[in-house]
């Protein structure tokens, strides 16, 4: 896997986005604030909610036309849930060209899945993952061969408007990508829940271990967020031989730790993941 490079290539012309939910509004509110013109925007969403209806009223971009464009956009991505595929599809076919790219957030809908049901030659397939509500979300992207250079800056731009942007060579990892950055936030959660407990059963109160484990899984993010270096130096920049928290890591990191646990844990997150691709 290798990073794309930070500077942002240009935003499309002309932009549909099919289905305006959690993530489809997230990446919206994304692009809108990265300067892509309200004007260069056409949301498709059948029952709009109160907030997408505020947003269109107060951007101005175009809400559910009740004319189908004149050109297809440069730029078509799908934000509705993978099984409103079918249903979504024929109404769709207007606004696909031949020079049209599609970007796909579908779980489990590859990019022949897309293929088979609109008139796209090039399809990006993208896995984001929760915190892009918040703009600090990453994305894992697949680009089908058929892609030009131009296209896949063009995904690559609209997604770093909801976080960071990982490409993968070849479409089966975007299965792995599930398992470890989709599916991942989870874990983290959980890592809050069980280290709440640990304290809890050592004496506090269970209110107080929350608020510690919680406070302490945010600011070590954070703090991973904003240093330039890697987690293993951050792990041992705060452990002092003979200490606390290495008395701790000994039990992580033995052969039977944290390290065996994850892999089991993620090896069955992307077994289902190509289970629900199948
Ligand atoms: N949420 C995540 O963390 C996450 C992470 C990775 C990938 N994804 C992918 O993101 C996609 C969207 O997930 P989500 O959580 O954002 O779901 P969501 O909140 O339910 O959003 C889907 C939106 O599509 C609308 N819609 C339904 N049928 C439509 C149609 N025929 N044409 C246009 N719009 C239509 C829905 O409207 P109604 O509410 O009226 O049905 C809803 O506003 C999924 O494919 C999922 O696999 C999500």
């Amino acid at each position: 896997m290798t990073k794309t490079p930070a500077s942002p290539a240009r935003l499309p012309s002309s932009l549909v986005l099919v289905g305006a939910g959690k993530m489809g509004g997230a990446m919206l509110e994304g692009w809108l604030a990265m300067g892509l013109p309200p004007e260069a925007v056409t949301v498709v969403d059948p029952v709009p909610g109160a907030a997408l209806l505020a947003l269109a009223d107060r951007r101005g971009f175009s809400l559910n036309p009740s004319v189908a464009p004149s050109h297809p956009p440069e730029v078509l991505v799908l934000g509705i849930k993978p099984q409103m595929l079918d249903a979504a599809a024929p109404a769709l076919a207007a606004h696909v060209g031949p020079q049209t790219l599609v970007v796909s957030i579908l779980a489990g809908k590859t990019v022949a899945d897309v293929k088979d049901r609109l008139p796209a030659r090039a399809v990006v397939r993208a896995m984001p993952n929760l915190p892009a509500s918040v703009g600090r979300g990453i994305t894992g992207v697949y680009a089908d061969p058929e892609t030009t250079a131009v296209q896949r800056e063009l995904a690559a731009a609209l997604l770093a408007g909801i976080g960071r942007v990982e490409w993968v060579a070849e479409e089966r990892l975007i299965d792995v990508v599930t398992a470890v950055s989709g599916s991942g936030p989870a874990y983290v959660f959980l890592m809050v829940e069980c280290l709440a407990r640990a304290g809890e059963a050592e004496g506090l109160t269970p209110d107080a271990a929350l608020r510690l484990a919680r406070a302490t899984v945010e600011g070590a993010g954070e703090l991973l967020f904003r240093s330039d270096v890697t987690a293993d130096t951050l792990r041992r920049n705060v452990t002092s031989p003979g200490g606390t928290t290495a008395a701790a890591l000994e039990i992580l990191m033995a052969s039977d730790g944290l390290e065996p646990l994850m892999r089991k844990a993620v090896a069955a997150a992307r077994r289902r993941a190509e289970e629900l691709s199948g």
